[in-house]
């Protein structure tokens, strides 16, 4: 390992892997020594993690690379839910647990593979009889519940794409989702739970579809999930229910082309509209499949929970997909960190011995913030490896998840990718035989990543630049639904042919990969680039600093100036005294370049429904600007209130 370089971010420093298993790590060496054959032949050994009706033809065809499409494992056919289902079903697993769930009221639901294969089966023979084709596309609109994954997998063995809507999104989210993928199906629910209370998903999706909104809708199958009165419009509106008690106990798996569409998922690009995302069956089953196996280390008897939404990419590959596609035993958890108490989490994985746990940053910092007597008082012992996705992690929570969760007992991955992606890209394996704090480390065996400069040079150790993908994956999105121009213009036209992520990140050294956020998150003070993780890193160090976001602020001599949103821990106090410490701590940890110009606090942070800081509305604040884009925002009342603090 080499020295400490002051230009590093914050907190660096090597953690020995507490986790001594030789399988493990060899199995990590071996994956190394197979990617060494290259990328088709890594590859071609990974596709045999997913069963064919037929075997592909060639592994990667590059003929059409001029115009910025490729396309993977040609000639193959399968079925993902097949994958997820019916290999499982002919011997043991049948009887195993695939989805446990757990209610936010605290109701609990066991599917075993053989329960999670009929209810697919059941209602994707529904949906063949109402008349659903392949060029069709249904949109799910549902809380955490069974029903969604068994909707998402009923729609990939009739072979139609879905459209998971996140159930957090408002009429108009859930409107225009529809209407840009011109849905005929849209399967939601009387309501899901959220601090005890029902959400009214029906309502929305009455709104959105009330006065010829979305025109294409032609059926609406309700999931009772709330018990709450709802309007059922007469043949349009069918329950869920109804539907499935005289459905067929078996409807055939469509045989389909491992480049015909599995789904299309929405995401927030830089502009405005949505992105449709579309991701095919065989490459990205084969991503999904090999990289929940070893970025996790699943074992036959692992309890794994990944908290992410199934609404968000990571819940499609990795509690829906990648998971089933192993024949694991996933906790499904419907609500959030906090009710009734502030040890849910530790309380659910007490309660079912979760042994692989899967969050986000933000949820650690909630968690950290809320102090370590909560996971403390809880059985924690069946831990054993850990996870962290989403956004860059910073290293004290790296550090207190490490600590605080697994013991200083569970590796620590944190897996670097994107909607887009569709599979981790960037990760540590659990067999390595350190992990530094912070660092989402290196790509995964059979993945080629760089970091460029402005003239597509890889850049210098320390120094920043654009993280690319320097060879196809075979998860990586197809295109963009109804919006080819803007798949070509925003991935691959900035450097020719190579993927542009739109992250900043940095290499160290020894050649690692640091991610330090998006890149409209990088900010230039004097010419010198800075990424507000890293800053923002530095300032979490500090006892008294739960969360903190950074964003560039237009100033007339510097171009940009720092400027630090930062909330408090319970009990602290906002103060000149502490302005000062905190600006000195940046200094002290990254420079004098980097030392904020305005240090705000406030009580909340504005954040999206799936946790992410909305650094784009600070910055609209703190420039004085017309308010953006507001619509994802979790709880508007919190701009209000930063308003008044600033
Ligand atoms: C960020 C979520 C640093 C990044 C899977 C990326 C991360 C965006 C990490 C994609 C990580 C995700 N370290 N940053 N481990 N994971 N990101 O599409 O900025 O919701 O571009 O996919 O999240 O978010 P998305």
């Amino acid at each position: 390992m080499g020295d400490s370089k002051k230009n590093m971010p914050a907190g660096r420093g090597d953690i020995a892997n507490p986790f001594e298993n030789q399988k493990t790590k060899k199995t990590a060496e071996q994956l190394q020594v197979l990617a060494a054959q290259g990328v088709e032949g890594f590859w071609g050994e990974m596709s045999k993690g997913i069963s064919w009706f037929k075997e592909w033809d060639t592994v990667l065809d590059e003929s059409q690379a001029a115009s910025y499409h490729w396309t993977w494992f040609n000639g193959g056919k399968l079925n993902a839910a097949y994958n997820c289902l019916d290999r499982h079903v002919t011997g043991w697993r049948k009887n195993k647990a695939a989805i446990i769930f757990e209610g936010e009221l605290g109701d609990s639901r066991v599917l075993t593979y053989q329960d999670l294969y009929r209810e697919v089966n059941k209602l994707a023979s529904a949906l063949k009889k109402m008349g659903v084709k392949r060029e069709d596309i249904v949109t799910i609109y549902l809380p955490m519940i069974p029903e969604t994954v068994i909707a998402m997998l009923a729609c990939a063995r009739v072979g139609v794409p879905h459209s998971v809507v996140f159930g957090g999104f408002s009429a108009g989210g859930l409107k225009e989702r529809i209407n840009d993928s011109s849905s005929k199906i849209l399967i939601t629910a009387d309501g899901g739970f959220r601090r005890g209370k029902p959400v009214p998903l029906k309502d929305n999706a009455d709104l959105a579809l009330e006065n010829d909104g979305c025109p294409s809708i032609e059926k609406v199958i309700v999931v009772k999930r709330a018990g709450q009165p709802v309007y059922m419009e007469p043949g349009r509106d069918v329950w869920y229910a109804d539907l499935m008690e005289n459905a067929d106990l078996y409807c055939e798996p469509e045989v389909m082309d491992a480049e015909d569409p599995l789904f299309i998922l929405y995401s927030s690009g830089t502009t405005g509209k949505p992105k449709g995302i579309l991701h095919t069956t065989g490459g990205y089953m084969v991503g999904v499949q090999s990289t929940f196996k070893y970025v996790f280390d699943c074992q036959e008897e692992d309890i794994y929970w990944c908290t992410a939404d199934i609404g968000w990419i990571t819940g499609h590959s990795y509690l829906v997909y990648g998971p089933l596609a192993n024949g694991a035993t996933s906790v499904l958890y419907e609500g959030g960190p906090d009710y009734p108490a502030r040890d849910r989490l530790w309380k659910i994985i007490e309660k079912y011995r979760v042994s692989i746990f899967y969050t986000a940053p933000t949820l650690v910092r909630l968690l950290m913030r809320w102090g370590e007597e909560w996971p403390a008082s809880c059985d924690l012992s069946s831990l054993r490896l850990l996870s962290s996705v989403g956004e860059p992690i910073n290293p004290e929570a790296w550090l207190w998840f490490f600590k605080h969760i697994g013991g200083e007992r569970c590796p620590l991955v944190d897996t670097w990718w994107q909607t887009e992606t569709g599979m981790h890209l960037i990760t540590p394996l659990p067999g390595d035989d350190w992990f530094r704090p912070g660092a989402a480390t290196r790509a995964f065996p059979g993945v080629e990543v760089a970091v460029f400069n402005e003239q597509g040079e890889p850049v210098k150790p320390g120094e920043q630049g654009f993280l690319v993908i320097t060879k196809p994956w075979p998860a990586m999105l197809r295109t963009l639904y109804n919006d080819p121009d803007r798949y070509l213009t925003t991935y691959w036209q900035q450097f020719e042919g190579v993927y542009l992520s739109g992250d900043g990140a940095m290499v160290d050294e020894d050649g690692l990969i640091w991610v330090t956020g998006r890149l409209d998150d990088v900010i230039n003070v004097s010419g010198h680039r800075i990424g507000t993780a890293e800053i923002e890193s530095a300032l979490l160090e500090h006892g008294e600093v739960a969360e903190a976001a950074v964003i560039g602020k237009k100033h007339d001599l510097k171009g940009q100036a720092v400027c630090a949103f930062v909330t408090l821990r319970i009990g602290a106090q906002g103060s000149a005294e502490l302005v000062t410490d905190l600006k000195q701590l940046v200094v002290n940890k990254i420079g004098a370049l980097a030392r904020p110009e305005d240090i705000i606090f406030i009580s909340e942070l504005p954040k999206t429904r799936s946790g992410k800081i909305m650094r784009r509305l600070l910055r609209d604040i703190a420039e004085g600007k017309v308010l953006g884009d507001t619509s994802t925002l979790m709880d508007p009342a919190v701009i209000n209130a930063i308003k008044k603090s600033y």
